[in-house]
């Protein structure tokens, strides 16, 4: 590792809330990070859209701040690696203009476009060559819904990058991805790790509208003068592929092997398994993507409403507590997790149901609503806490059976995301899964992956193990309670039965809005 002066790395990561920067040593130390918010437009109930330049200036902000911040020397940057949440369609036309707002990961307008995109190519056909069925979540159903509603957008389409891949392309200039995040457009074969052309004729698209595919550690160019500047970067400082926020938060986390398994509660909840083939859900409840680490797959549930509804119940009903976190300088989650942690496990009876975005695993249903259900005049703003908590919880519990179902072995469970910063949280994730909890010491999941993957790809580390062996340690163990996960599974056979019951008055509400 490393000559005699030190080497630096930088991880981007552009999340649904903001952009987090975080500047690391050769031995994964954080040297300064930064983080930049922007907003979310959801202009209709179930559609979710972010302004692109608001990703970039986010990102040109936070990579000044981080390096002013460090005084550090830019040319000491070995590499930048790009993380970012997946699947969002950023359209561009020839001009390399931003076409209109890029419809993003959890947007679900596009369900008619995946009834569509499953007759054209068929079902089993489309599952054998991109591991997935059509869902309202992947970037081409986003793109099939601008052909169909806004064709003349939709003529002007020179390129289609995902969120990250757009970043990269102002970095450096070049349109390119890598095969973590690709995997989540539909548009690649995934046993085959190449873009498939059948899929993209079919759907009426060329390959041309794709940006180059790069295995995720490749350096897939170098950031330019206009980057440079406006960033304090130094000029051709290389910029691997990097990868999508699940696959670089598991490289972060050490999800590089079998057996460990990781959860994530940040604005999505997501459970991530490693996988050494390419293994399918054939219910297609979870879904099958390439893994940055190169030849490998892995498994992935996805929760749409983890983190997003704590902070939808905070925006909305915890005014007061916002206030006194200000007061106090902390943040207003700790002050929620105080409250939750006031009520028993179950919340005396009180079941939340996470679906505010409609929802992924396990049901694939864009129409399912957010549900209190057990409310009783008992019950206090802190049971409701305490309660939306527990049903995130539950419904990674649902992706973590199906991984089970699917015979991969889960030997331990590694928390990341905003969520696994939270010990209550924590806690709750031990018992209800029945599984031990840790935590590694960095908590930056995303942008330690994608800087790991930059040290890779620049030669300061041999491969993708020995960079996780060399950084990543276990900071914390949360053991199982036996008897809570007893109490739990009890709430939790009925929350599983919830969605069954409503999936029908689901459908007839969306239908009347
Ligand atoms: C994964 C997914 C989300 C986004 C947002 O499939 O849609 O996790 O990447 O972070």
């Amino acid at each position: 590792m490393g000559g005699f002066s030190l080497s630096y790395l930088l991880g981007v990561d552009i999340g649904t809330s903001g952009t987090k920067t975080v500047l690391y040593d050769e031995f994964g130390n954080t040297i300064a990070s930064s983080l930049e918010e922007y907003p979310l437009y959801q202009p209709h109930i179930g559609w979710a859209e972010q302004e692109p330049e608001d990703w970039w200036r986010a990102t040109y902000l936070s990579i000044k701040h981080v390096i002013s911040k460090s005084g550090i020397d830019a040319s000491s940057i070995k590499g930048i690696g790009l993380s970012g949440q997946m699947h969002g369609a950023v359209l561009l036309d020839k001009d390399c203009k931003v076409l209109r707002k890029a419809i993003i990961w959890c947007d679900q307008r596009s369900f008619a476009e995946c009834d569509q995109i499953t007759s054209i190519i068929g079902k089993e056909r489309l599952i054998e060559i991109t591991a997935n069925p059509a869902l309202t979540g992947f970037t081409a159903s986003k793109v099939m819904w601008v052909k169909n509603n806004e064709p003349e957008i939709f003529e002007k389409i020179y390129k289609i990058l995902l969120p990250k891949d757009y970043i990269r392309f102002k970095l450096t200039g070049e349109f390119a991805t890598e095969v973590s995040d690709a995997s989540g457009m539909q548009f690649m074969d995934i046993p085959g790790r190449k873009w498939s052309d059948e899929v993209i004729s079919k759907l009426g698209l060329s390959q041309s509208m794709l940006g180059e595919l790069y295995e995720s550690q490749e350096v897939s160019g170098k950031v330019n003068k206009h980057a440079a500047s406006l960033t304090g970067l130094k000029e051709g400082t290389p910029v691997v592929g990097g990868a999508g926020d699940q696959a670089a938060g598991a490289v972060g986390n050490g999800i590089v092997r079998p057996g460990v398994v990781s959860s994530t509660i940040g604005t999505s909840g997501v459970v991530f398994a490693f996988s050494e083939k390419v293994t399918i859900d054939p219910k297609g409840r979870v879904h099958t993507f390439c893994h940055a680490v190169p030849n490998t797959w892995h498994i992935m549930g996805v929760t749409q409403g983890a983190g997003l509804s704590l902070k939808w119940f905070r925006d909305n009903f915890c005014i007061e507590e916002k206030r006194t976190a200000e007061l106090m300088k902390i943040d207003p989650y700790v002050i929620i997790d105080r409250e939750a942690e006031k009520v028993a496990p179950g919340c005396n009876g009180l079941i939340y149901l996470p679906y505010l975005m409609g929802e992924r695993t396990p049901h694939l249903d864009p129409n399912a609503k957010g549900v209190f259900f057990g409310l009783t005049a008992k019950h206090e703003k802190q049971d409701v806490l305490r309660s939306i908590m527990e049903g995130v919880v539950y419904s990674l519990r649902d992706c973590l059976e199906i991984i089970n179902e699917m015979g991969v072995n889960v030997s331990e469970v590694r928390a990341s995301g905003g969520g696994g910063k939270s010990e209550l949280w924590r806690k709750m994730q031990a018992d209800i899964f029945g599984t031990d909890i840790t935590t590694i010491k960095s908590s930056e999941g995303p942008a330690l992956g994608v800087a790991l993957l930059a040290g890779v790809g620049t030669g300061i580390y041999s491969n993708i193990s020995e960079a996780c062996e060399a950084v990543i340690k276990e900071n914390t163990r949360q053991v199982s309670d036996l008897e809570l996960n007893a109490k739990y599974t009890k709430f939790y056979g009925i929350y599983k039965r919830l969605y069954n019951s409503l999936k029908k008055e689901f459908a007839d509400l969306s239908a009347i809005l």
